[in-house]
């Protein structure tokens, strides 16, 4: 009797990744790569994913029950990202599909980013190189791109998990700063005493900060937390940075802000409805624009796909994943 050999699962891997981190997959799936590397719409994906087993996918491919639906094989979900408001979490729960992300890898990188974000928003890099660029340099003067200080001065960091974190650790022991957080609940006092992060209320953060740095991840009810209202609260020439996720500024009212001289000026990487990006950004003075790169360092990058692989591999093997997405998370 001969027997058939064990069909090797099915795997999308929806962009175009590193082909070396990737060659332990190869080895053990039938892998369907996006050589393109052109983001998918809605009904290329589910041509690609309906006779999957599982997907290792990037912050550009939406998960929805609609897609699932048409995915009967599917058990993991990998998003080399560490957030994953792109996946129906609850959906996937409800099929029995396990979601994965890729969290620790990149808190570094990004925090080093968000701290290089605000430099570049509150000293001007980003108008003073253009300027430079277009010749218009023709004296020195003495305000000329004169903006304001990070060191010594008083960050607000508005989610505090392990990017939160490190981007305080940071602004506290490399440039003095005095850190006021705001999150869901308050943090230990052991992780609080050795940069002396003191708790409080949003209203609270924005009045008494010198820039506030954004740092949290998206869902329905942060959407435009930061609107025209609390821009109107944040100090005159304060700095707005946001490396959390797009949806949570309401550009509208940020580019107003800046126009009108309240803010100092702004940082952002990330853009509700990213890759596009709202014209009225573009106009706006002092603000420094970035497309979606805090994590994007190449050995980070090539860390999130890693762990992502290494998560499907876990699942499609019967094993547990290492860096799950807790069932009920949002
Ligand atoms: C993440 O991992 O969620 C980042 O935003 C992508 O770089």
């Amino acid at each position: 009797m001969t027997t058939e050999p064990p069909q090797r699962p099915r795997v999308l891997v929806a962009r175009r990744l590193f082909d070396d981190v990737l060659e332990p997959l190869r080895q053990a799936c039938q892998v369907q790569f996006n050589d393109d590397d052109r983001i998918a719409d809605p009904a290329q994906l589910r041509a690609w994913m309906s006779d999957k087993d599982g997907a290792l996918i990037t912050g550009s491919e939406r998960i929805d029950a609609a897609l699932l639906e048409a995915c009967p094989r599917l058990r993991v979900v990998s998003t080399m990202t560490v957030g994953f408001d792109h996946v129906d979490v609850a959906a996937c729960a409800r099929r029995g599909i396990v979601v994965t992300h890729a969290p620790d890898v990149l808190t570094q990188t990004t925090a080093d980013f968000g701290i290089a974000l605000l430099l570049a928003a509150a000293r001007q890099i980003g108008d003073a190189e253009r300027y430079l660029r277009a010749g218009e340099w023709r004296s020195w003067s003495a305000d000329l791109f004169a903006g304001s200080d990070v060191h010594g001065s008083t960050l607000g960091i508005v989610g505090m998990g392990r990017i939160g974190r490190e981007v305080a650790r940071r602004a506290a022991l490399g440039f003095g700063a005095a850190i006021l957080y705001h999150n869901r609940s308050r943090l230990p006092e052991e992780l609080e005493r050795p940069i002396g992060a003191r708790y409080c209320g949003l209203d609270e953060l924005l009045e008494q900060s010198d820039h506030v740095l954004l740092a949290l991840p998206f869902s329905a009810q942060a959407r435009h937390l930061i609107g025209r209202e609390q821009l109107a609260r944040m100090r005159r020439g304060a700095t707005l940075v946001n490396i959390g996720r797009g949806g949570l500024v309401d550009e509208a009212a940020l580019a107003q802000a800046l126009h009108g001289g309240h803010l100092g000026a702004a940082g952002l990487d990330v853009f509700e409805g990213e890759p596009r990006v709202d014209p009225v950004l573009l106009g706006a003075p002092r603000l420094v624009l970035t497309p979606h790169i805090a994590s994007a360092s190449l050995p980070t990058r090539r860390a999130m796909v890693r762990l992502a692989m290494d998560n499907l591999l876990a699942v499609l093997a019967g094993r547990p994943a290492l860096t799950p997405v807790a069932a009920g998370a949002a």
